[in-house]
Protein backbone atom coordinates (compact mmCIF):
# COMPACT_ATOMS: atom_id res chain seq x y z
CA UNK A 1 0.00 0.00 0.00
CA UNK A 2 1.37 3.81 -0.75
CA UNK A 3 1.40 6.15 2.00
CA UNK A 4 -1.71 7.63 2.52
CA UNK A 5 0.22 10.71 2.15
CA UNK A 6 4.29 11.81 0.63
CA UNK A 7 5.19 15.13 1.31
CA UNK A 8 8.66 15.95 -0.62
CA UNK A 9 10.95 18.99 -0.29
CA UNK A 10 7.79 20.53 -0.88
CA UNK A 11 8.41 24.69 -0.39
CA UNK A 12 6.06 27.74 -0.84
CA UNK A 13 7.14 32.06 0.04
CA UNK A 14 5.01 34.38 -0.14
CA UNK A 15 6.42 37.93 -0.71
CA UNK A 16 10.09 36.65 -1.17
CA UNK A 17 9.58 35.43 2.41
CA UNK A 18 10.15 31.06 2.54
CA UNK A 19 7.65 30.55 4.85
CA UNK A 20 7.30 26.32 3.95
CA UNK A 21 10.98 25.35 3.50
CA UNK A 22 11.29 22.22 1.64
CA UNK A 23 9.72 20.18 4.08
CA UNK A 24 9.44 16.00 3.74
CA UNK A 25 7.50 13.30 5.53
CA UNK A 26 5.08 10.70 5.01
CA UNK A 27 2.10 9.68 6.71
CA UNK A 28 0.71 6.24 7.15
CA UNK A 29 -2.48 4.59 5.62
CA UNK A 30 -5.06 4.60 9.19
CA UNK A 31 -2.17 6.72 10.79
CA UNK A 32 -3.52 10.12 13.16
CA UNK A 33 -0.74 12.20 12.31
CA UNK A 34 -0.35 15.58 13.76
CA UNK A 35 0.99 18.68 12.41
CA UNK A 36 2.02 21.30 15.69
CA UNK A 37 3.78 24.37 15.32
CA UNK A 38 3.31 28.16 17.07
CA UNK A 39 1.44 30.06 14.56
CA UNK A 40 3.09 31.01 11.43
CA UNK A 41 5.06 28.32 11.61
CA UNK A 42 3.50 27.46 8.17
CA UNK A 43 0.97 24.86 8.98
CA UNK A 44 -2.00 26.07 7.13
CA UNK A 45 0.01 26.91 3.92
CA UNK A 46 1.45 23.17 4.10
CA UNK A 47 -1.97 21.99 4.26
CA UNK A 48 -3.27 24.45 1.52
CA UNK A 49 -0.97 23.21 -0.76
CA UNK A 50 -1.36 19.38 0.27
CA UNK A 51 -5.17 19.67 -0.95
CA UNK A 52 -4.71 20.85 -3.86
CA UNK A 53 -5.50 24.91 -2.89
CA UNK A 54 -2.12 26.31 -3.09
CA UNK A 55 0.23 26.20 -5.70
CA UNK A 56 3.60 24.87 -4.47
CA UNK A 57 7.39 26.94 -6.00
CA UNK A 58 8.80 23.75 -5.56
CA UNK A 59 8.01 19.79 -4.15
CA UNK A 60 5.76 17.38 -4.21
CA UNK A 61 2.53 16.23 -3.06
CA UNK A 62 1.46 12.63 -2.94
CA UNK A 63 -2.00 11.06 -1.58
CA UNK A 64 -2.93 7.66 -1.81
CA UNK A 65 -0.35 7.58 -5.09
CA UNK A 66 -1.73 10.44 -6.98
CA UNK A 67 -0.05 13.48 -7.37
CA UNK A 68 -1.41 16.87 -6.50
CA UNK A 69 -2.18 18.82 -8.09
CA UNK A 70 -2.22 16.59 -11.15
CA UNK A 71 -4.53 14.49 -9.71
CA UNK A 72 -6.60 16.89 -8.00
CA UNK A 73 -10.31 16.03 -9.33
CA UNK A 74 -9.46 11.88 -8.56
CA UNK A 75 -8.20 13.22 -5.27
CA UNK A 76 -11.54 15.31 -4.29
CA UNK A 77 -13.62 12.02 -3.75
CA UNK A 78 -10.59 10.51 -2.10
CA UNK A 79 -9.83 13.59 0.82
CA UNK A 80 -11.85 15.22 2.77
CA UNK A 81 -11.13 18.73 4.47
CA UNK A 82 -11.95 21.03 7.55
CA UNK A 83 -10.44 24.01 7.06
CA UNK A 84 -9.58 26.62 9.60
CA UNK A 85 -12.01 28.69 9.08
CA UNK A 86 -15.42 28.52 8.47
CA UNK A 87 -16.22 28.41 5.45
CA UNK A 88 -19.85 27.47 5.59
CA UNK A 89 -23.15 29.33 3.65
CA UNK A 90 -24.36 31.26 6.27
CA UNK A 91 -27.88 31.98 5.01
CA UNK A 92 -28.11 28.08 4.39
CA UNK A 93 -29.19 26.19 7.14
CA UNK A 94 -27.12 22.86 8.54
CA UNK A 95 -29.54 20.50 6.00
CA UNK A 96 -29.21 22.71 3.24
CA UNK A 97 -25.23 23.08 3.32
CA UNK A 98 -24.76 19.57 3.94
CA UNK A 99 -27.41 18.61 0.77
CA UNK A 100 -25.65 21.28 -1.32
CA UNK A 101 -22.41 18.76 -0.67
CA UNK A 102 -24.48 15.80 -1.11
CA UNK A 103 -25.40 16.72 -4.37
CA UNK A 104 -22.08 17.90 -5.37
CA UNK A 105 -20.48 14.60 -3.92
CA UNK A 106 -23.39 12.56 -5.86
CA UNK A 107 -24.03 10.79 -2.00
CA UNK A 108 -27.30 9.53 -1.38
CA UNK A 109 -28.98 12.16 0.78
CA UNK A 110 -29.64 9.56 3.30
CA UNK A 111 -25.87 10.01 4.17
CA UNK A 112 -27.18 13.42 5.26
CA UNK A 113 -29.37 11.75 7.94
CA UNK A 114 -26.60 9.64 9.35
CA UNK A 115 -23.97 12.51 9.65
CA UNK A 116 -27.11 14.68 11.42
CA UNK A 117 -27.10 12.43 14.15
CA UNK A 118 -23.47 11.61 14.02
CA UNK A 119 -22.59 15.34 15.07
CA UNK A 120 -25.99 15.45 17.20
CA UNK A 121 -27.19 18.77 15.38
CA UNK A 122 -30.63 17.00 14.51
CA UNK A 123 -32.46 19.89 16.79
CA UNK A 124 -30.47 22.52 14.76
CA UNK A 125 -30.92 21.08 11.41
CA UNK A 126 -33.57 23.76 10.36
CA UNK A 127 -31.34 26.82 11.60
CA UNK A 128 -29.66 29.23 9.66
CA UNK A 129 -25.51 28.24 9.81
CA UNK A 130 -25.17 32.18 10.54
CA UNK A 131 -26.75 31.71 14.19
CA UNK A 132 -25.58 28.73 15.47
CA UNK A 133 -23.00 28.82 18.02
CA UNK A 134 -19.31 28.59 17.07
CA UNK A 135 -19.37 24.91 18.26
CA UNK A 136 -22.34 24.08 16.05
CA UNK A 137 -20.95 25.65 13.01
CA UNK A 138 -17.71 23.52 13.19
CA UNK A 139 -19.19 20.08 13.74
CA UNK A 140 -21.65 21.20 10.42
CA UNK A 141 -18.19 21.55 8.75
CA UNK A 142 -17.09 18.13 9.98
CA UNK A 143 -19.95 16.44 8.68
CA UNK A 144 -19.59 17.67 5.59
CA UNK A 145 -16.05 17.07 5.73
CA UNK A 146 -17.33 13.49 5.95
CA UNK A 147 -19.94 12.89 3.69
CA UNK A 148 -18.30 11.42 1.02
CA UNK A 149 -16.60 8.90 3.20
CA UNK A 150 -12.42 10.39 2.49
CA UNK A 151 -10.33 7.79 3.14
CA UNK A 152 -7.80 11.01 3.99
CA UNK A 153 -9.18 13.72 6.52
CA UNK A 154 -7.71 17.06 6.73
CA UNK A 155 -8.61 18.89 9.77
CA UNK A 156 -6.75 22.44 10.36
CA UNK A 157 -7.30 23.33 14.32
CA UNK A 158 -11.21 21.74 14.13
CA UNK A 159 -11.07 22.08 18.34
CA UNK A 160 -10.04 25.57 18.40
CA UNK A 161 -11.98 27.76 20.91
CA UNK A 162 -14.98 25.11 21.62
CA UNK A 163 -16.23 24.33 24.55
CA UNK A 164 -14.99 21.18 25.96
CA UNK A 165 -18.28 19.15 24.81
CA UNK A 166 -17.81 20.31 21.15
CA UNK A 167 -14.47 19.84 21.42
CA UNK A 168 -14.97 15.91 22.85
CA UNK A 169 -17.57 15.22 20.26
CA UNK A 170 -15.23 16.02 17.34
CA UNK A 171 -12.26 14.11 19.15
CA UNK A 172 -14.35 10.83 19.98
CA UNK A 173 -15.46 11.34 15.66
CA UNK A 174 -11.89 11.92 15.13
CA UNK A 175 -11.63 8.39 16.66
CA UNK A 176 -14.22 6.97 15.23
CA UNK A 177 -13.20 7.62 11.19
CA UNK A 178 -9.81 6.31 12.92
CA UNK A 179 -10.82 2.87 13.71
CA UNK A 180 -12.98 2.91 10.48
CA UNK A 181 -9.46 3.33 8.51
CA UNK A 182 -9.19 7.22 7.83
CA UNK A 183 -6.30 8.82 7.57
CA UNK A 184 -5.98 11.83 9.91
CA UNK A 185 -4.02 14.73 9.11
CA UNK A 186 -4.43 16.87 11.95
CA UNK A 187 -3.06 20.27 13.45
CA UNK A 188 -3.70 21.61 17.11
CA UNK A 189 -2.67 24.06 19.48
CA UNK A 190 -3.91 21.69 22.15
CA UNK A 191 -1.05 19.50 23.53
CA UNK A 192 -3.07 17.23 25.25
CA UNK A 193 -5.39 16.89 22.17
CA UNK A 194 -2.36 15.72 19.81
CA UNK A 195 -0.52 13.67 22.79
CA UNK A 196 -3.83 11.44 23.33
CA UNK A 197 -5.17 11.51 19.54
CA UNK A 198 -2.03 11.41 17.23
CA UNK A 199 -0.17 8.07 16.55
CA UNK A 200 2.79 10.72 15.35
CA UNK A 201 3.07 14.15 15.36
CA UNK A 202 5.57 16.42 13.22
CA UNK A 203 6.52 19.60 14.74
CA UNK A 204 6.82 22.49 12.60
CA UNK A 205 8.84 25.74 13.38
CA UNK A 206 9.94 28.66 11.07
CA UNK A 207 8.93 26.92 7.82
CA UNK A 208 10.81 23.39 8.90
CA UNK A 209 9.67 20.50 10.47
CA UNK A 210 12.14 20.22 13.22
CA UNK A 211 10.91 16.68 15.02
CA UNK A 212 8.65 13.63 13.62
CA UNK A 213 8.12 10.84 16.54
CA UNK A 214 5.36 9.48 18.15
CA UNK A 215 3.79 11.66 21.12
CA UNK A 216 6.20 9.57 23.81
CA UNK A 217 9.29 9.82 21.57
CA UNK A 218 8.99 13.93 21.48
CA UNK A 219 8.17 13.15 25.29
CA UNK A 220 11.31 11.32 25.80
CA UNK A 221 13.92 12.72 23.37
CA UNK A 222 12.96 16.37 23.89
CA UNK A 223 11.12 16.96 27.62
CA UNK A 224 12.66 17.25 30.73
CA UNK A 225 11.40 14.28 33.15
CA UNK A 226 11.52 15.50 37.11
CA UNK A 227 11.28 14.53 40.48
CA UNK A 228 9.94 16.37 42.98
CA UNK A 229 11.42 15.63 46.43
CA UNK A 230 9.40 16.83 49.43
CA UNK A 231 11.91 17.05 52.68
CA UNK A 232 11.21 17.01 56.29
CA UNK A 233 12.73 19.82 57.34
CA UNK A 234 11.72 22.38 54.10
CA UNK A 235 8.97 23.65 53.60
CA UNK A 236 9.30 24.18 49.18
CA UNK A 237 9.82 20.95 47.60
CA UNK A 238 12.87 20.80 45.73
CA UNK A 239 12.84 19.80 41.81
CA UNK A 240 15.56 17.35 40.66
CA UNK A 241 16.44 16.09 36.55
CA UNK A 242 16.08 12.32 36.49
CA UNK A 243 18.72 10.89 34.23
CA UNK A 244 20.92 13.19 35.77
CA UNK A 245 23.81 12.59 37.68
CA UNK A 246 23.92 15.58 39.80
CA UNK A 247 20.05 15.29 40.27
CA UNK A 248 20.70 11.68 40.85
CA UNK A 249 23.50 12.36 43.76
CA UNK A 250 21.52 15.05 45.47
CA UNK A 251 18.72 12.07 45.84
CA UNK A 252 20.79 9.90 47.60
CA UNK A 253 21.91 12.04 50.15
CA UNK A 254 18.37 13.19 50.72
CA UNK A 255 17.50 9.43 50.92
CA UNK A 256 20.42 8.50 53.26
CA UNK A 257 20.15 11.76 55.76
CA UNK A 258 16.46 10.55 56.14
CA UNK A 259 15.46 13.60 55.13
CA UNK A 260 12.29 13.02 52.20
CA UNK A 261 8.92 12.94 53.15
CA UNK A 262 7.53 12.37 49.63
CA UNK A 263 8.18 11.79 46.13
CA UNK A 264 6.57 12.58 43.20
CA UNK A 265 7.73 11.74 39.38
CA UNK A 266 6.89 14.06 36.81
CA UNK A 267 6.97 12.78 33.10
CA UNK A 268 8.07 15.10 30.89
CA UNK A 269 5.07 16.56 28.81
CA UNK A 270 5.01 17.24 25.05
CA UNK A 271 4.17 20.92 25.95
CA UNK A 272 7.64 20.87 27.06
CA UNK A 273 9.08 19.30 24.10
CA UNK A 274 7.11 21.32 22.05
CA UNK A 275 8.53 24.47 24.08
CA UNK A 276 12.23 23.39 23.26
CA UNK A 277 11.60 21.84 20.02
CA UNK A 278 10.24 25.89 18.72
CA UNK A 279 12.91 27.48 20.88
CA UNK A 280 10.12 29.11 23.27
CA UNK A 281 10.98 29.45 26.91
CA UNK A 282 9.34 26.99 28.99
CA UNK A 283 8.44 27.91 32.32
CA UNK A 284 7.93 25.70 35.78
CA UNK A 285 3.86 25.01 35.44
CA UNK A 286 2.54 26.28 38.73
CA UNK A 287 2.96 22.98 41.27
CA UNK A 288 -0.82 23.63 42.44
CA UNK A 289 -2.44 23.28 38.98
CA UNK A 290 -1.86 20.27 36.59
CA UNK A 291 0.03 20.60 33.44
CA UNK A 292 -2.12 20.84 30.29
CA UNK A 293 0.02 17.91 28.74
CA UNK A 294 -1.23 15.89 31.43
CA UNK A 295 0.92 12.53 32.16
CA UNK A 296 1.95 13.09 35.89
CA UNK A 297 2.84 9.91 38.12
CA UNK A 298 3.09 9.41 41.49
CA UNK A 299 6.50 7.51 42.70
N1 LIG B 1 -1.69 34.33 1.32
C1 LIG B 1 -0.65 34.77 2.03
N2 LIG B 1 0.04 35.86 1.66
C2 LIG B 1 1.11 36.30 2.36
N3 LIG B 1 1.58 35.69 3.47
C3 LIG B 1 0.94 34.59 3.89
C4 LIG B 1 -0.21 34.08 3.20
N4 LIG B 1 -0.63 32.96 3.85
C5 LIG B 1 0.20 32.81 4.89
N5 LIG B 1 1.14 33.78 4.93
C6 LIG B 1 2.23 33.90 5.91
O1 LIG B 1 2.91 32.67 5.95
C7 LIG B 1 3.32 32.35 7.29
C8 LIG B 1 2.76 30.99 7.66
O2 LIG B 1 1.37 31.09 7.81
P1 LIG B 1 0.45 29.84 8.12
O3 LIG B 1 -0.95 30.33 8.09
O4 LIG B 1 0.81 28.72 7.23
O5 LIG B 1 0.88 29.50 9.60
P2 LIG B 1 0.25 28.47 10.64
O6 LIG B 1 1.35 27.60 11.07
O7 LIG B 1 -0.95 27.84 10.06
O8 LIG B 1 -0.14 29.42 11.86
P3 LIG B 1 -1.40 29.38 12.87
O9 LIG B 1 -1.00 28.46 13.98
O10 LIG B 1 -1.50 30.79 13.37
O11 LIG B 1 -2.60 28.94 12.12
C9 LIG B 1 2.80 33.48 8.15
O12 LIG B 1 3.85 34.37 8.37
C10 LIG B 1 1.72 34.12 7.32
O13 LIG B 1 1.59 35.46 7.61
MG1 LIG C 1 -2.95 27.80 10.58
Amino acid sequence: MPPAIRVERLAKSFEGRQVVKEISFEVHPGEIFGFLGPNGAGKTTSIRMMIGELVPDAGEVVIAGLPMPAERDRLKSIIGVVPDHQNLYDRLTVRQNLDLFARLYQVPPQRVDELIDLVHLREHLDHPTVRLSRGLRQRTLIARGILHRPSVFFLDEPTSALDPHSAQVIRRLIRDLRDQGTTVFLTTHYMEEANSLCHRIAIMHQGTIVAIDTPAGLRMRFGRPTIRVTLKDAEAPVELPLNDPEGARTLAGFLAAGRVARLHSQEATLEEAFMRLTGAEWHEPDPGTESPAGGRATA
